[in-house]
């Protein structure tokens, strides 16, 4: 048996719900409760945002599943971006231990990061160290009003650092 995070029992069905959003028209209104009924895993959620439904796996790690096809595409951008960005910035980036179409798993952040000026100028610095790179860190941001996203954003209070939870929509120029 081969030792991974995610059993293939979840993975089938995750493989499963994929496949149905993929074939259907349009999103349900309350496109959260449609992907937690359907899926029905046995996980508690921890958070849900506008692309994808998030579960805590109980062992230090998160499952985030797509609950619309848009969401698919966050994963895949996601671990693209995890894979491309060099350290020391890849720091920054919560850890992406497994994946497959339409789902991560990522290692838990449960500390958010305090808003204080002193923490709103480290977010913005780690904008301007992305876009040094030529990616725009788009769920760091709000563009429209210059404000963090601090729902996409924790703290490792072991190595003082701040954390990016959420990196499914950067931008690569
Ligand atoms: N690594 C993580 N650790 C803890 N909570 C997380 C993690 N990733 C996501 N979450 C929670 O789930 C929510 C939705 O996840 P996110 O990746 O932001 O989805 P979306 O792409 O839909 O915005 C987050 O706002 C946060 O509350
Ligand atoms: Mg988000």
């Amino acid at each position: 048996m081969t030792d991974t995070i995610l059993k293939s029992e979840y993975r089938s069905v995750i493989h499963k719900w994929i496949k149905k959003i993929k074939r259907r028209d349009s999103a349900p209104a309350n496109k959260r409760e449609a992907a937690k009924t359907g899926l029905n895993l046995p996980f508690e959620e921890v958070g849900c945002g506008s692309r994808r439904i998030v579960y805590d796996l109980g062992n230090g790690y998160i499952l985030k599943v797509a609950i619309i096809r848009q969401g698919i595409v966050s994963c895949q951008k996601e671990t693209d971006i995890y894979e491309r960005v060099p350290l020391p910035l890849k720091q920054n980036l919560a850890e992406i231990k497994e994946y497959g179409e339409g789902w991560i798993v990522m290692k838990k952040f449960g500390r958010m990061l305090a808003d204080t000026a002193e923490n709103r100028r480290k977010v913005y610095q780690l904008y301007k160290e992305f876009k040094k790179l030529d990616i725009e860190a788009g769920d760091i941001i709000n563009m429209k009003n210059k404000e963090p996203r601090w729902h996409n954003i924790r703290y490792k209070k072991r190595n003082d650092r701040i954390m990016l939870i959420d990196y499914g929509d950067f931008h690569v120029k």
